[in-house]
């Protein structure tokens, strides 16, 4: 049976041996080792000042006092950095920047996202939706996914999106058939499975090599795309690509950009079409413990030199931009000592951030504030566990940390990304707050969920019906 072991080697066996063996997380951080690099950027985001972490110029514990915990914490400099230095990498080539709303699609930060100039990347009608709300135009859109239904395909076309990314000859098919329905022809870019092998830190976040079920198979785009040419319905604009999730160096874009190319020359060459976008996907690492980022600059140096004239960039960047400006603020709740370990159990749990579960991913994680006078400023070997009734529930295991009390604040780094995002009611836990911070303001952007709304969807009387 699975022990939950995030760290050396007390994985037992399947998909999840796979992942610490391949992860080898927290192997740098081991107790009473080192204490590991921060991650990048959080220093001057979320400065230590007096003691006390703070999002730019708010305490944190001025945010859980006003919001309650657990909470997440977003730096609107944090997010405005990061999409500047991307935009400003690729300033010598025309491109677009189409955030990956999956990473995170609160609307505010959708809004501040849009105000630097950002289109988005959407997989579902409830980001479109999302997109929409936040005030996004169809044409800021490109929508990517494996199994789009026809009713959201209708969607975006009613939205008029720039792109449609479609990932097989069926979906092309009802593409086609919608947008006739609509009396509109569809942008389409068709999406390449360049199969490009890729190291991610775990094996769920690889998509771009041969046997992931995205995209289409690159031997068949040719085929493919002149197929589509006879649909008076569609109109093939561009080459999609995703290759992967948290890839820190540019071998697989400068190679997955090869293919790419290639298959322009082929679809020019024999007529079929004249592209004016290239997508590269997202997959831009940030650094969680102390593995290298994705560098831009080096980025652009192998992908911007080899853009066609006349063919735009696109990128679909979610954790690049908004990882490392997001935290998630908990209490801890009780400090147990139970079968030779020691427990710090917090107010949040998987159903807040799910990454250290689902990826035996690690989050650095440190008392918010400084114990004045604590314990020898001591520290112990600690698994920090949420109060979710399952032994997966965990945000790090046999990690050293400096001693915490109940009633103290934690803050668990790097959340910005695939964290809100991916919380779930299990255990009919509402889910947290979100606040967005602003210099030395604060605001919170989504409220906690009440336990009025885990049942607002349930049918008090049951309107039964015959079959
Ligand atoms: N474009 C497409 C088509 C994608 O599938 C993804 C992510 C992105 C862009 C953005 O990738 P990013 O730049 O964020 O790496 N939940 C996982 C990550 C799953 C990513 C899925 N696709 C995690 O927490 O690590």
């Amino acid at each position: 049976m699975w022990q939950g072991r995030d760290s050396r080697g007390d994985v037992g066996e399947g998909v999840l041996s796979v992942a610490a063996s391949s992860l080898g997380r927290e192997a740098s951080a081991s107790p009473g080792g080192s204490v590991p690099k921060r991650p990048a950027g959080t220093d001057t985001v979320f400065p230590r000042m007096g003691g006390t972490v703070q999002c730019e110029g708010v305490p944190l514990p001025e945010i859980a006092a006003a919001a309650g915990t657990p909470v997440y914490v977003y730096s609107t400099a944090g997010i405005t950095s990061q999409y500047r230095a991307l935009d400003t990498a690729f300033s010598a080539v025309p491109h677009r920047i189409h955030y990956s709303v999956k990473a995170n699609g609160n609307l505010a930060i959708l809004r501040l996202l849009r105000s630097l100039g950002a289109g988005v990347d959407i997989v579902s009608g409830g980001e479109l939706y999302r997109a929409l709300r936040a005030n996004y135009s169809g044409r800021d859109v490109v929508f990517s996914g494996v199994g789009k239904t026809a009713t959201e395909i209708g969607e975006a076309l009613a939205a008029g999106v720039r792109l449609i990314n479609a990932e097989s000859e069926a979906e092309l098919t009802i593409v086609n058939d919608e947008a006739s329905r609509a009396g509109v022809v569809a942008d389409i870019a068709l999406r390449v499975n360049p199969e490009v092998t890729v190291s991610t830190p775990h094996p769920y976040i690889k998509t771009g090599e041969r046997g992931n079920k995205f995209g289409i198979a690159y031997d068949e785009i040719p085929d493919v795309a002149r197929r589509a040419n006879r649909l008076s319905s569609v109109r093939i604009r561009g080459l999609d690509m995703h290759l992967g999730s948290q890839i820190a160096g540019t071998e697989p874009y400068r190679e997955g950009m090869q293919r790419l190319l290639e298959l322009c020359r082929i679809l020019a060459a024999d007529g079929t079409a004249q592209l004016e976008y290239l997508d590269v996907g997202g997959g831009l690492a940030v650094t969680y413990e102390g593995e290298d980022a994705a560098d831009p600059a080096a980025l652009a140096a192998v992908v911007a030199p080899v853009l066609p004239p006349g063919v735009t960039l696109l990128l679909e960047p979610g954790r690049y931009l908004v990882a490392n400006a997001g935290v998630l603020l908990t209490r801890v709740l009780f400090r147990k000592r139970t079968g030779g370990k020691t427990y710090i159990i917090t107010d949040a749990g998987m159903t807040d951030l799910l990454r250290p579960s689902h990826y035996s991913a690690y989050h650095r994680i440190e008392p918010v504030s400084a114990r004045v006078g604590g314990q020898d400023g001591g520290s112990a070997v600690v698994d920090v566990v949420g109060p979710v009734c399952e032994s997966g529930d965990f945000f790090a295991l046999d990690r050293r940390m400096d001693d915490v009390q109940p009633g103290d604040l934690l803050v668990i780094y790097s959340a910005g990304a695939y964290g809100f995002a991916m919380a779930s009611n299990y255990n009919a836990r509402p889910r947290p707050a979100e606040v967005l911070v602003d210099g030395r303001r604060f605001a919170v952007v989504t409220t906690r969920e009440s336990y009025e709304d885990l049942v607002r969807h349930e049918q008090p009387a049951l309107a039964w019906r015959d079959a």
